[in-house]
């Protein structure tokens, strides 16, 4: 049976600029006001983990494994480390680390329990993500940490050995650092008995990492157990689950409709809504707010509020408040309203299906974000957000025949795939490789990568020769680029720019690719006229790549103490000044390293030469009808709207890019304009001209 129509994703306007999801920025959420009036103490004591404190603290010291499920908003990310931290793990000088898959998770947790424990954030207790730490290396306790950074770790220190305790949180994302982490604790664990660790899980999966870290595993005498499943059964009210019965055309569309029905016939109550990304979470307000107009005037008013990771914090602040009188609240949220964060007062919730994710691409050969549908799991998790404060409803906007377990022909997979199952593992590889884990067959992986994949990432190491031919990391160049914290491709370019003697300029380009919204580009109609015309003045006929470092140099000159100058240019002051930081933290590893500094004096092939030292495996050749064709693949692409060649065409025929979108179509975004030879010259073992045109090797 062909799967239905409807399956297919909805149309997303190629118009506006793409959220980037799998790499959240890390703007502070703050903690909500419900229950403001009563002091921090008393709110700890109502939520539902409080009665299972005792058993926590018992387990963990009886257990080397605690595996810890119960609903979002339970309590478990915010009261666990204090209870361990009261109950003295802490002492000696040890630390106990909570893991969070999203940078956003780990600043907002943080930020909370630091309040909550009276400390300034920081202090007691820190948080540690990507280019930015804010902890104490004496005085903080309790440490909340992306799980890449945990990782990370294990480079410096590889028994983790200040820990006394590590909290994976949200382990049943799976995401690749989380897996990698649960693999290296394993290893770890067998060095360091004392040593503690928790899992927080959805139900569904606690099971798996009770089998995975179980040492008894015939499980005939389970006083032999050394891990346990411990359950919160917080408290949760019923949700009555609903569907359509048939498939939408466009489920933004379909959402929009639904939030109007509930709107007038439903009781008080606000409404979640999930969708996939932030363009179709604008797109779906514009619709409201047109529509807003024609419901009647006595009907009570509406709220209508976007959420996802990037949006401001001022914007994020609205989330969290309670709604005025007589007025119902509605978010649009993208998944990330789905665990890290909790919004009160929900009754409501408007499930999608569908969630962006990352995925290899066999056909062009890369990793894609695209909208796919959600799993099972995660469509449970959130329809549970309807049913935190009270009995509540969630509205699916799917057929009840595309649940698994009903239909085994369902494109809704039960519980989502491993990261590391599906995506490139080249990035993750090397840092293996730096931790000594030679033999990747033989990591203790809960999902292994497939073989196909390991292979093709060691054959991508190899032609950036941070590997040699018996597989081991190459000195120096191999062992710093899995120390320099960037994407493989971008670290080599780095670490390669001495040679091409514009490591000033390269420091620039890598710092801006790692922030988002450089240009504010998102306004409708005559607005993104001007946005366009603004950043004209910037645009470099060789790319973004280039249009980035002038939007940059322009900041440091202008705008940087003289925000007017950037509203009136369309800069992101935040995003230039991130930029900024990230700069400074990159040159320190250059410094470190010994890596000479140069500028490249204007000379912009030397700085795009050093780009294709990287960035080779993502080529592309322009057609005569003015699409793409990767170089390896041969694979359609097209030019991401958001880039500055989507109005241009390359002089040489040839591009590079950073990455691929999919959404309507397959789409490259930050591109630079290459000539074909530098390919063959730069990545030899990568391609090979035959007959006039590249060829795989
Ligand atoms: O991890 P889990 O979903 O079980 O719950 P949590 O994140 O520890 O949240 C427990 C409660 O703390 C939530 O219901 C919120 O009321 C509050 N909280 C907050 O106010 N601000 C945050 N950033 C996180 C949690
Ligand atoms: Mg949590």
């Amino acid at each position: 049976m062909p799967p239905p129509q409807f399956w297919k994703p909805g149309a997303a306007a190629p118009g506006s600029s793409l959220d980037r999801e799998t790499e959240a920025e890390g703007s502070l959420l703050p903690s909500t006001s419900r229950n403001a009036h009563l002091s921090l103490e008393a709110q700890r004591q109502r939520l539902p983990i409080y009665k299972h404190r005792e058993k926590l603290l018992y387990c963990v010291e009886k257990y080397r494994v605690v595996i810890v499920v119960g609903q979002t908003g339970s309590g478990k990310s915010t009261q666990i480390p204090q209870y361990l931290h009261e109950a003295g793990w802490t002492k000696e000088n040890h630390v106990v680390a909570c893991t969070q898959p999203r940078r956003v998770a780990a600043t907002s947790v943080a930020t909370r329990v630091a309040e909550e424990v009276g400390s300034v954030l920081g202090d007691e207790v820190g948080y540690s993500i990507r280019f930015e730490e804010l902890s104490s290396p004496t005085r903080t306790r309790i440490k909340y940490m992306t799980d890449g950074m945990l990782f990370r770790e294990t480079m410096m220190d590889p028994l983790l050995s200040r820990y006394s305790v590590i909290m994976i949180d949200e382990a049943h994302e799976r995401g690749a650092y989380t897996d990698l982490l649960l693999g290296l604790l394993k290893k770890i664990m067998r060095k360091r008995p004392e040593l503690r660790v928790i899992i927080s899980s959805a139900t569904i999966d606690a099971e798996d990492f009770l089998e995975y870290f179980n040492s008894n595993a015939d499980g005939t005498d389970r006083t032999k157990d050394d891990a346990i499943i411990v359950s919160l059964e917080g408290r949760m009210f019923p949700v009555e689950v609903c569907y359509l019965k048939d498939p939408p055309v466009d489920y933004v569309e379909a959402a929009v409709q639904t939030v109007f029905n509930i709107h007038m016939k439903e009781p008080p109550g606000d409404i979640l809504v999930f969708l996939t990304g932030r363009e179709e979470i604008d797109g779906a307000l514009q619709t409201v707010a047109d529509r807003i107009q024609t419901i009647s005037k006595a009907a009570p008013k509406l709220l209508p509020l976007p959420l996802y990771a990037t949006l401001p914090p001022e914007e994020q602040d609205l989330i969290f408040e309670p709604p005025p009188r007589d007025t119902r609240k509605i978010i649009f949220s993208t998944n990330i309203a789905e665990a890290s964060v909790t919004i009160d007062g929900i009754k409501y919730v408007v499930d999608s299906g569908f969630v962006k994710m990352k995925t290899f691409n066999p056909r062009n050969g890369m990793d894609v974000l695209s909208v796919t549908p959600c799993s099972l799991a995660s469509a449970n998790q959130r329809a549970g957000r309807a049913g935190r404060t009270s009995a509540g409803k969630c509205f699916r906007l799917y057929p009840s025949s595309v649940i698994p377990t009903r239909n085994p022909y369902s494109p809704m997979p039960i519980s989502t795939p491993p990261e590391l199952t599906r995506s490139d593992i080249s990035v993750y590889l090397l840092q293996l490789k730096a931790l000594g884990i030679d033999n990747l067959a033989k990591f203790d992986f809960m999902s292994p990568p497939p073989s196909e994949m390991m292979v093709r990432a060691l054959e991508f190491w190899y032609c950036l020769k941070a590997i040699d031919e018996e597989g081991r990391l190459t000195r120096p160049l191999g062992v710093r680029m899995a120390e320099v914290p960037l994407d493989p491709m971008m670290a080599a370019i780095l670490l390669n720019s001495q040679e091409f003697r514009c490591g000033e300029e390269i420091l620039t380009i890598a710092a801006m690719t790692q922030v988002q919204n450089v240009f504010n580009m998102s306004d409708g109609g005559n607005k993104a006229m001007l946005s366009e015309l603004e950043r004209r003045k910037f645009t470099a006929e060789e790319g973004d790549h280039l249009t980035l470092l002038n939007a940059y140099n322009a900041f440091t000159r202008y705008g940087q103490k003289d925000k007017s100058w950037c509203g009136n240019h369309r800069i992101n002051h935040k995003a230039l000044s991130r930029a900024m930081a990230i700069r400074k933290q990159l040159k320190k590893y250059l410094d470190r390293f010994g890596i000479k500094v140069e500028s490249c004096q204007g000379d912009a092939k030397r700085l795009r030469r050093c780009l294709v030292s990287g960035y080779f495996k993502n080529a592309a050749r322009m057609m005569p009808d003015g699409t793409y064709r990767s170089a390896r693949e041969n694979a359609v692409l097209h030019v991401h709207p958001s880039s500055v060649m989507f109005t241009r065409q390359p002089s040489t025929g040839w591009v590079i890019f950073h990455e691929v979108i999919e959404t309507t179509k397959s789409f490259m975004r930050d591109l630079t304009v290459v000539e074909e030879e530098w390919l063959v010259e730069l990545a030899p073992h990568f391609y090979t001209f035959k007959g006039g045109g590249l060829k795989k090797h």
